[in-house]
This record gives structure tokens, C-alpha cells and sequence, in this order.
């Protein structure tokens, strides 16, 4: 049976763990701090659990400097949760906002109000979407598939804009970024969201920065900006001021599965409006348990929530503040570009053996994609890798290819044991 030290895992999620990580869960999940309790065992509204979701936001708030004008969720359903809840919180914010402007200016004509926003919501609510790779198509087809009811005639991809769409410049196939200049945004009034996915797990695609051309450029002009974070959370420096909404699933950098961060500004939370008004308009209210203002209000304790998996992330998040001290997620994003770097850097020197798939500018440094010669070669790859006890390195079903993820839990010694086994195996190939 192999230790975890023979094992190099670069699993694509659920993500290797840090092993100190996972020896101080093994003893918490059987007696928490000489309880006599697991930590599966206690109730989430004791102080305990209480106390673990205060620390563990504590320990995100500090590694990414997160302003207080932001509140930070424990939710359930993953990234997948958030593509539904995304869509039915900001479309209920934008709801609001317009009900309010047109309550000021027709005062208490209920019904003319109802009118003018159902109208304005057809004829100009826009939620925008670049489509970068596969989640953010997937992010794009849930919130067409949620807002068909609203579909009056006309098609519901008339609501959904979406902003660029990565394959129709790159051959079908994602690997690029497109050019700002060519995305088709709506105006910041009539846009609910721009969404993007900050790093494409399973197409390597990473935006290199924040969009230049989401930024706001005028007093006022508030593009509210959501971003997908999932794959590459606390793996660089994030300027949380410039989104609305930030999330991610914990099962790659953060922690175990089964809890979602979400880091949204308060105002968006203040802006709810009545579920009646959301219906005579045609649109469903937020389900609770997806309905960010209701899980803020219960302090993320709307229902019974996994204070394990929050007790992980919250040491996680401390390993990396202690590990990298004031500069917190800043340390982290130096460790990951070595990692990535080394990796690349053999790629690249082999290019008739290793075909790295995205563009050189827009490549992840979290999920390394390639191809080589053919399947049977690929396959040959991945055998000779098993027999180095190197794992998960076998790209998404969707796409096939090699996938190497380089979560924050990848140590250097087992990036070191693979790049020698890629130099090795192109020695063999060239
Ligand atoms: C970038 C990204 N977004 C969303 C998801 C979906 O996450 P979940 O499986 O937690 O629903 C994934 C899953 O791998 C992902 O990589």
C-alpha cells in the first residue's frame, strides 16, 4: 500500500490536500479538541460552529483583503449552485432597482409600475457572459435555461448576451482569450451582470488579469462584475473591489467538498425585492437556500451546513497566512508560478513530443493542458506516469489530453518528480 508521499496526485478536483491539513481533520473528525465529539457530530448552531465560520472568514477576509462593504457565504451546490444563484439574485436585484426608479417617478401607480418593469425587463435586461471555455458555457446555458419563462416571443438568448464566444476565434475549439476590443458588452444600465470564469478548469484558459475593458470608466458607471473563481482561488492577489460577486467551490484550493464560498458586496444584498413583485413580473424569487440575502441574514445558518468542511478551509487558509506571513496570498501566487513555470518551461522545449492546447498568453497556471502525438501515445504517457505513482494527470472526458493541475496543495517535490518524468519520456519520444 503506498504512503502519501509516494503518491504525487494532480487531480483536477476534488485536489490533493496538504497533509498536515489532513492529519489534524483525521483527530477533529473523531474528537474535536478533546471534546469527546467528531466535528461531523456537533450541531451547527453551537458556539463551536460558530465560532469556525467567524475564523474561517476571518482567515479569508485577511488572505485576500476583502473591504468590509463585502459579506462572505458558506452556501451549498458548489460552482454549479452558483450558476442558478447568480442568475436569480442579480436578476432580482436589477428587478428591484428599476421598480424603484419607476416608483419615483409614477409614485403609487402600482400597476403602471408592474408594467414598465415587465416591459424593461424584456425589451432591456441583458445578462452578458464570456465564454471562455466550458464552465462559462455551462454558467451561460443555465441562465438562458432559468430565465425561459421570461421568453415572449422572441428567443431567450435575447436576454442572455453573450459577450464573446472563445471558439468562434480559435478554430471551434476554446484556447484563446479574444481580444477585448471584439466583445460585444451591453451597456453597464441595461447589463444585470458581466460574468466570467476566471480560470477554465478543464481548457487551461486563465484571464491573465482583470478585463481592461470592464473596468469602470466614468463616476457612476457600476458594470457589476461576477467572476467564477473556483479553480483558481487564493492562487494570486484578487482586487475584491472591482466585483460584485466572487465565488468558488472549496474542492480545489480551499479545502474539501461540500461548501461554496461566496464574497458578495452588501449593497446587492440590500436590494431585494418582494417575491410578489418578482412573480406578477414573471420571474421567480431566489429559492432560499440559493438566496444570498437570506443566507447572510443567518450568518450562512439558514440550514444545517457542513461545519467540517468549513473547519478545513478555515485551516487551510491559515496555513497559508502563516506559511506566507504578510504577504499572504501574494506568497502563494510566487509559489504557484514556479510550479507552473517549471512545468511550461519543458513543454515548450519539446514542442514535436508536447502540444501545450491554449494560447501562450491566456495559458493557466493551475491547469496545465496538453496533447501528445496521438491516443495511443497519450495513453502510453499516462501508463508510465501510473508506474512513477504520478496520478490524475488524465485530461476532462470532453476534451481528452493530458491535464496537470497545480492546485496551491501541489508540493514542489512532486511538480520536481513529474518534470523529470516528462523530460524523460520526450528523451524517449524525440
Ligand atoms: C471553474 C469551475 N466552475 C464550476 C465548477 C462546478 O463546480 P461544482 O462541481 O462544485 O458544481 C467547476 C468544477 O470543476 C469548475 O472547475
Amino acid at each position: 500500500m503506498p504512503s502519501r508521499e509516494e503518491v504525487a496526485y494532480f487531480g483536477a478536483g476534488p485536489a490533493p490536500m496538504p497533509t498536515p491539513v489532513l492529519e489534524q481533520g483525521a483527530r477533529a473528525f473523531l474528537n474535536f479538541e478533546d471534546s469527546g465529539l467528531s466535528l461531523a457530530e456537533i450541531s451547527h448552531r453551537s458556539p463551536t460552529a460558530n465560532k469556525i465560520l467567524a475564523d474561517t472568514r476571518a482567515a479569508l477576509a485577511s488572505l485576500l483583503e476583502i473591504p468590509d462593504s463585502y459579506e462572505i457565504l458558506f452556501m451549498h451546490g458548489g460552482g454549479s449552485g452558483e450558476f442558478s444563484a447568480v442568475v436569480y439574485n442579480m436578476v432580482a436585484m436589477w428587478v428591484e432597482k428599476r421598480r424603484q426608479m419607476a416608483e419615483r417617478e409614477l409614485g403609487d401607480a402600482q400597476e403602471e409600475i408592474l408594467e414598465k418593469v415587465k416591459k424593461e425587463v424584456r425589451e432591456e435586461m441583458r445578462l452578458d457572459y464570456i465564454v471562455s471555455g466550458s464552465w462559462s458555457l455551462k454558467a451561460s446555458q443555465e441562465a438562458a435555461n432559468l430565465l425561459e419563462p421570461l421568453k415572449d416571443g422572441g428567443k431567450v438568448g435575447n436576454l442572455v448576451n453573450i459577450v464573446t464566444d472563445a471558439r468562434e476565434w480559435n478554430d471551434g475549439k476554446f484556447g484563446k482569450i479574444p481580444h477585448e476590443d471584439t466583445w460585444k458588452l451591453t451597456s453597464p444600465k441595461a447589463s444585470v451582470f458581466t460574468y466570467y470564469c476566471d480560470n477554465e478548469t478543464v481548457d487551461g484558459v486563465e484571464f491573465p488579469s482583470f478585463p481592461k475593458c470592464l473596468e469602470p470608466k466614468e463616476e457612476g458607471d457600476d458594470r457589476l462584475v461576477v467572476a467564477d473563481m473556483s479553480s483558481n482561488f487564493l492562487s494570486r492577489r484578487v482586487d475584491v473591489s472591482k466585483y460584485a460577486v466572487i465565488y468558488g467551490g472549496a474542492q480545489k484550493n480551499i479545502g474539501i467538498t461540500d461548501v461554496t464560498l461566496v464574497i458578495v458586496r452588501q449593497d446587492i444584498l440590500a436590494a431585494a425585492p418582494s417575491p410578489s413583485f418578482l412573480h406578477d413580473v414573471g420571474i421567480w424569487s431566489p429559492p432560499a437556500i440559493l438566496n444570498w440575502s437570506i443566507i447572510a441574514k443567518n450568518n450562512s445558518l439558514y440550514n444545517t451546513m457542513p461545519i467540517f468542511s468549513i473547519w478545513i478551509a478555515g485551516q487551510v487558509m491559515r496555513s497559508l497566512l502563516s506559511t506566507h506571513d504578510d504577504a499572504k496570498v501574494a506568497g502563494q501566487e510566487a509559489v504557484a508560478n514556479a510550479k507552473a513555470e517549471i512545468i511550461y518551461r519543458i513543454l515548450d522545449s519539446n514542442p514535436s513530443v508536447y502540444q501545450v492546447v491554449p494560447e501562450k498568453s491566456v495559458r493557466s497556471r493551475m491547469n496545465i493542458c496538453f496533447r501528445i502525438e496521438d491516443d495511443a501515445t497519450e495513453k502510453e504517457f499516462l501508463q508510465g506516469a501510473e508506474g512513477r505513482m504520478l496520478q490524475g494527470l488524465k485530461g476532462h472526458r470532453s476534451v481528452g489530453g493530458i491535464r496537470i493541475s497545480n492546485y496551491n496543495a501541489v508540493p514542489m517535490v512532486n511538480v520536481q518528480k513529474l518534470a523529470s518524468y516528462l523530460e524523460d519520456f520526450a528523451q524517449r519520444k524525440r
